[in-house]
């Protein structure tokens, strides 16, 4: 997803704190929950580990990237190796159902709503844990080993020493593996590639009952598939074996915009099944921001000047379509001329043809960039309430209607992504749900709040939005499906799985019985049987 293209007003925040209250008074007398932490503690350092835990620097462990949720667990494991993963967590596992000791791997972090932390539990760093080094290997199906924890910028950085990348991406690449494996890992490369979790070779995992396996389509293939958008729940992700290809040096980047929604949907339906087509392609909304249009073009040239300057545009609701081509320097003609007969399949508005040229290695990094610049203005750590949908190709039209038409006012809190993918690109025997239909969109509504804000910048207006959305979608029948889930109630989770349900509770029962992992995702509770 693309964050922040547009500019919008933030203030630093306060936290909607969800903090046990007997952790942050300092001077009560000792209390039940501290005389099990204290037990946790002597237990845990009976184990004689590569790495280490801490225990009391555990803070940062309680908050994500949606900065609303924080829950304080008792320790934070950091690896040096497999094994003081295994050791914990088979630990634990021998520990037996009476003990509410939990586990969340945090990979960096990123989550929106408390997924990567463990109350009163144990985090493990994956970060911190040491994988071999990172080795590419070429050959007719080159491939990366890496370490669980690793960041896919990391990644980028090292295989384009040997001329390659992976295939499939997130728009934000300071996430880990672990944690875009554990959901999907959608960019607008996910149309051609399948998302991250269909490039993927082979896993190596530490279940809940502390085994390390490895897995594949070959060996252990039902852990491996269930592992696979399986929000963490069979079991950590140490090491995995990332598809590449050939990296290309350079992309052309292109932004044109539509008035016509159902123009615009067309035209990004053609593309992702014309032949020769573009390597990547994206889409985002814009309501209400006829003063502010400039924003959406920034370092983008248009390829008409004098016509670009005449545009201006009184609809209130505009669609962008973002478009790259991958290119070496020495086919820069080819390139050109391919992007030239795709552009002319398509029914923009003439006048909005912006285009520019970059590596690729800034392409793919590109929202670090707004990053720097937000984390600068102190607008970073500022509560997120995204909401990800993944909405059948016929009910697009209805919920464009009636979301970007009704319920949003304006895109003043943070931009809408909207692009199509095709489901024949996901492996169905993956965790993750999908929409029924052949072709699906992914619409991501990537809001940031002003938390002490009362108005339409504020977390509870954000959150009302959100939920009229929902709520729309589901009077309406669309037959959405969320990416990133959060639900507070096995009945929703049940419901959001449908008839997959039974298939991931039996291999919750094979490979974490006790519901030690990721208890953020809030599906399984620990020490109460499921079903
Ligand atoms: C700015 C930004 C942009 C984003 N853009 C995209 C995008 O374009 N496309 C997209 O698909 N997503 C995107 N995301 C969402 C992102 O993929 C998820 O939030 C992801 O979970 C973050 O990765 P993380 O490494 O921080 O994981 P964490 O938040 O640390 O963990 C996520 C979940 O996975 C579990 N987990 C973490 N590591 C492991 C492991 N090694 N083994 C098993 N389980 C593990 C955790 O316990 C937790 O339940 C974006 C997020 C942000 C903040
Ligand atoms: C998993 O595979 C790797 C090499 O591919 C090997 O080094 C490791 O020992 C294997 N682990 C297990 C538990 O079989
Ligand atoms: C949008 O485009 C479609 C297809 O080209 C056309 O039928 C429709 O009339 C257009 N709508 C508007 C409001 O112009
Ligand atoms: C989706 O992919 C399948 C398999 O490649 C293809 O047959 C189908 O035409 C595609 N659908 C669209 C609308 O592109
Ligand atoms: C456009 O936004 C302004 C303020 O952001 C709001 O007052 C107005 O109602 C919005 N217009 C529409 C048509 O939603």
């Amino acid at each position: 997803m693309i964050f922040l293209r547009c500019f919008w007003f933030l203030f630093l925040s306060c936290i909607t704190a969800r903090i046990n209250p007997c952790s942050i008074l300092p001077f009560t007398a000792p209390t039940a929950s501290d005389l099990e932490s204290s037990l946790v503690r002597s237990s845990l350092l009976t184990l004689n580990l590569d790495g280490h835990f801490s225990f009391d620097d555990v803070h940062h462990a309680a908050s994500d990237f949606g900065y609303r949720y924080h829950f304080l667990p008792s320790a934070i494991l950091h690896p040096e190796s497999v094994s003081d993963i295994a050791i914990t967590i088979k630990h634990i596992f021998h520990m037996g159902p009476s003990s509410k000791l939990t586990v969340a791997a945090r990979g960096h972090g990123h989550s929106l709503q408390g997924q990567s932390q463990a109350h009163e539990g144990v985090v493990i760093n994956m970060e911190s844990l040491q994988g071999p080094a990172m080795r590419i290997h070429a050959g007719e199906l080159p491939y990366v080993d890496v370490s669980g924890g690793e960041l896919w910028i990391n990644i980028l950085h090292e295989s384009l020493k040997y001329g390659f990348a992976p295939k499939s991406w997130t728009d934000y690449l300071h996430l880990t593996v672990g944690g875009t494996l554990s959901n999907a890992g959608i960019s607008g490369q996910a149309f051609r590639h399948g998302p991250q979790i269909s490039n993927v070779y082979q896993l190596e995992i530490v279940t809940g009952k502390g085994e390390v396996m490895n897995c594949s389509d070959k060996q252990n293939a039902d852990l491996f598939y269930s592992v696979l958008g399986g929000l963490g729940q069979f079991g950590i992700i140490t090491r995995a074996r990332i598809a590449l290809e050939p990296a290309p040096k350079m992309v052309k980047w292109i932004k044109v915009l539509y008035s016509n929604f159902s123009r615009f949907v067309k035209d990004q339906e053609y593309l992702i099944s014309a032949k020769n087509t573009f390597d990547y392609i994206e889409g985002f909304v814009i309501i209400n921001r006829t003063g502010l249009l400039n924003n959406w073009r920034s370092s983008f040239n248009p390829q008409d000047p004098v016509q670009a300057s005449r545009f201006s545009s009184d609809d209130r609701t505009l669609f962008c379509l973002e478009m790259a081509k991958n290119f070496n320097p020495d086919e820069t003609d080819i390139m050109n001329q391919a992007v030239e007969s795709l552009l002319s399949q398509l029914n923009y508005i003439p006048s909005t043809l912006f285009l520019t040229e970059v590596s690729y290695l800034d392409f793919l990094d590109r929202v670090h960039i707004s990053e720097i610049k937000l984390r600068s203005k102190g607008l970073w750590e500022v509560p997120h309430p995204w909401l990800n949908l993944l909405i059948p190709r016929t009910r697009i039209h209805k919920f464009a209607e009636e979301v970007f038409g009704n319920i949003l006012t304006d895109t003043s809190n943070g931009p809408i992504l909207i692009y199509p993918v095709n489901k024949s690109k996901w492996d169905g025997r993956t965790s993750v749900v999908t929409p029924e239909e052949d072709i699906f969109y992914l619409v991501a509504f990537l809001s940031s709040a002003v938390p002490s804000s009362k108005g339409t910048n504020g977390l509870e207006h954000i959150l009302t939005q959100n939920k009229r959305i929902l709520d729309f979608c589901e009077t309406a029948h669309l037959g959405v499906k969320q990416y990133l889930p959060h639900y507070s109630t096995q009945e929703e989770w049940r419901s959001h799985f449908g008839p997959r349900w039974e298939i991931f509770v039996q291999q919750k029962s094979a490979y974490d019985p006790l519901a030690i992992l990721a208890p953020g995702q809030k599906i399984f509770q620990k020490a109460i049987p499921f079903s």
